[in-house]
Order: C-alpha cells, then structure tokens, then sequence
C-alpha cells in the first residue's frame, strides 16, 4: 500500500460459486483498483455457515457484499449491513424481487448505497444503463432474455431436434444447469429478474408474485420445427411494458420474427432490449451467470459505491398493474382427422373474437397436426377459448399455446 491510499473494508456473506469468484477477483484487481480510487479495497472477513462471525464482520467493514442467496438471514444482514451505515452491493435476485421496497426504504433511510448490477441478466450491465443511463427516457418496454440456462436449452432443441428433457440433461452435464434446475425452466427465475428490472424502468414497485410466469417445460420440438420453417426464433422472454395507462410484466416462451434483436441470441447468454421514443431501441446482451462473470459484475458495483453515490429507485411515478393483455399466439393441436374439424376450432376461436392468421395441417395417419397462428387479441379471451377447444372429443391432446411477438426490427 502506498502512503496516499487508504485501505477500503469489504465483508464477505457468502463463499460459494459467485462468492469464491469474487474474494479471488478482489485480490487480483486491488493493485488496479487502489490506482484508480486511491482506496485499497481488502477482504474484512467471510461468512459460511461454517467460519465467520456476522457481527465481527459488519464492525471490521466499510462495505458488505451479500452472496448467501436466499431470503434468511440474507434479509437481515442486508438490513442490519445498512442500519449500521454500510453500502451493501448483492446479487439476490430472490431477496429483491421479494424484499426490494423495504430494502431500497432502509438504503434511503440510512443514506448508503444498495447496488445489485449482477442480480438481473448477469453480466449485462442492464441495472445501471436503465437506472442511469436511460432516467431521463421515457421506457415504453423492455424485453429481455434474462435465464441463460433456459436459453441454452431452446437453443440446442432447434439444433438438434432432441426433447426438452434430452437438452435439459445436456445443460446438466455442462454445468449450465443445477441439479435442481425448477426455478429456470418453469420462469421464476426469470419473473423475479424481470420484477426488478420493471421496478427500475417504471418506477413501479413489482413484487415476484405480481408476475405471471410460464416456462419452457412444454416446448416440443415441434413447435421448434414450426419456428424453423417460418424462420421465427423461439425464446422465454420477459416482459415489462406500458398497457392501457398501467405496467404488465410477465414471463412466457414467445415466437420472435427473425429481424428482432433478441431472436439471434444464442446458447447461455442474456439479453435485454429497452424501447423508448427517445432512444428508439437499444439491446444489451452477454454471459447471462457464471461464478466469475457475476463476480466481474459484483466487483463493478463495489467500485461504483467506492467512488460516488447512487440514487434509489424512487415511486413517484408508479403505475397501476395490468393483468390482461393483447398477444398473437400459435395454437397447436393434435386432432383425428376427420370433417369438421378445422371448422369447429374456427367457431370456438371466433365467438371469442380471435381470427386466424394462418393455418397449416399436416397428416400424421389417422391423425393430424393443426397449426395455427391467431391475429393479437385479449390473454384471457384467447384461453378462454384455448380451454373450450380443449373439450372438443376430436382433440387427441390438450392444444398448446405460445405467444407470438409480431415485431420486426428491421
Ligand atoms: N451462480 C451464479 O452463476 C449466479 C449468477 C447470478 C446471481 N447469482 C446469485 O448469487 C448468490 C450466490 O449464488 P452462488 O451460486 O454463489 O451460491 P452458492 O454456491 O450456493 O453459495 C452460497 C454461499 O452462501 C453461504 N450461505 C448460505 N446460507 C448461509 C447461511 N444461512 N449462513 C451463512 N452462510 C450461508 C454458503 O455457505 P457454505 O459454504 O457453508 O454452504 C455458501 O458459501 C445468489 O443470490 C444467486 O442467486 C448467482
């Protein structure tokens, strides 16, 4: 250490994945990062479930940096971390997306910083260019693929044709997915990314279970053989934009058009597209997680609270939550091919108000594969009538829905 700098204290909660990766990093970048703030940054202690007294850690640190995941005790320690005056940095996507009003309320209260770059789209520095950068756009949407795991395993089923549960153990193998990989590929993980990022870009508070999710568990590689024939991509897409003066944000696999930004992301990356009038469209994408990727992000956000202060999101604007919104979708069935049919469907969807777009039907034997894609109309009048097709006796299997998103960035 030279005379001029000063050394800087950061506690450690966490020594897993992410929280190894970032103890090494630190040590590694100390020299570069005393160099530039005139502050060495330095370990103050770590907490396991084995090592490490909390209380002795908070004492001995200017910054507390939690990586336990989780609700409890990470809650607390947050909250104790900054009562006590510390700027907290986390990558608890769980925490904020449950906890975020009572934990940017206590950030304000006690006048530190509450930074959570690597919690949302991993290493995109989505947080800080939407909290930042765009304050002063007014966002209209933001779509993001915001689970690397799910888009790894959509990507290899359009490859190589295998199922969802064949591509799901090649993520496995990988390491690209956990043991138990539930809360990537049935969306919550991805809600809760979305639920903070609708926050910031809406300055709307959004809890996790005020967003609907839907996963990928019921893609087949039909619907990926139908995506390649029409030169669409298929993805689990997060959603957060203005509807009818209020916020929808939502989580559910979607067709995109070819010339949309997030249709060519590829394999286990992330990526967030903001629209804006102001600004047209940006798209953000890269490593969607990873221990040393969503370390470099928690390491960004250690230096930013080491340099000047951040805002918290504030609720000045908040807009009321929209339930119901207007989507195209795909419908596929698997039906006895007899007369009538197509006719029947045709009905049930147009005493709802939804009208075709187009067709397709394929024989399969005494069966047959109909596909159909629907012009937008109302969520809820659409499943409405998804349900009704779903009692007629010629159906074979329960019909399939995808959503559509009709945009072309050209
Ligand atoms: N992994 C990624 O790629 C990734 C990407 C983005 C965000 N994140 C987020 O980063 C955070 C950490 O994830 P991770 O993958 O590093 O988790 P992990 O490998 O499971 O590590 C968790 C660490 O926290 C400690 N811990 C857990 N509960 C504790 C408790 N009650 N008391 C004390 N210590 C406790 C564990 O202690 P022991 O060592 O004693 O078990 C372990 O050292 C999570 O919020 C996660 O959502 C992870």
């Amino acid at each position: 250490m030279t005379s001029a700098e000063r050394p800087f204290r950061v506690g450690l909660l966490g020594h897993g994945t992410v929280g190894s990766a970032f103890a090494a990093l630190l040590d590694e970048r100390a020299d570069e990062i005393a160099a530039v703030t005139g502050l060495r940054p330095q370990l103050a202690g770590v907490l396991t479930r084995s090592r490490g007294d909390f209380g002795e850690i908070l004492a001995g640190s200017d910054l507390v940096v939690e990586l336990m995941g989780g609700l409890d005790p990470a809650r607390e320690h947050v909250l104790a971390a900054m009562a006590a005056g510390k700027h907290v940095v986390t990558a608890n996507k769980q925490l904020l997306s449950q906890h975020g009003e009572e934990l940017w309320d206590a950030a304000r209260e006690h006048g530190v910083q509450l930074r959570f770059e690597a919690a949302v789209a991993g290493v995109v520095p989505v947080i800080r260019v939407v909290q930042e950068s765009l304050a002063a756009a007014h966002i209209d949407r933001v779509h993001g693929i915001v689970n690397g795991t799910t888009n790894l395993i959509l990507t290899e089923m359009a490859r190589t044709g295998a199922t969802f549960a064949e591509a799901l153990a090649d993520a496995q193998r990988l390491g690209y997915a956990e043991a138990d990989p539930s809360e990537d590929v049935d969306g919550r993980d991805a809600a809760a990314k979305m639920a903070i990022l609708a926050r910031l870009a809406f300055s709307t508070p959004v809890r996790l279970d005020q967003v609907p999710y839907e996963g990928i568990e019921h893609i087949t590689p039909d619907d990926l053989e139908y995506a390649r024939e029409f030169g669409l991509g298929l993805k689990l897409l997060g959603t957060a934009e203005r509807v009818n003066g209020g916020l929808s944000v939502r989580v559910h696999p979607a067709f995109l058009y070819a010339g949309h930004p997030l249709a060519s992301v590829a394999g286990p990356y992330n990526a967030v597209t903001v629209e804006s009038e102001a600004i047209t469209e940006i798209t953000m994408s890269g490593p969607g997680a990873g221990g040393p990727q969503t370390a470099s992000a928690v390491l960004g956000d250690v230096i930013s609270a080491m340099i000047p202060p951040a805002s918290t999101p504030e609720t000045t604007a908040a807009l009321p939550l929209v339930d119901d919104v207007q989507s195209a979708f795909y419908l596929h069935m698997e039906v006895a091919d007899e007369p009538g049919v197509l006719a029947q469907v045709a009905q049930i969807l147009g005493l709802q108000g939804a009208s075709i777009k187009s067709v397709v039907q394929k024989g399969l034997g005494d069966d047959a594969r109909l596909v159909m894609v629907i012009h937008p109309i109302l969520e809820s009048k659409f499943l409405a009538a998804r349900e009704l097709i779903g009692r007629l006796d010629f159906l074979r299997s329960a019909p399939r829905a995808i959503r559509v998103i009709e945009e072309e960035f050209l």
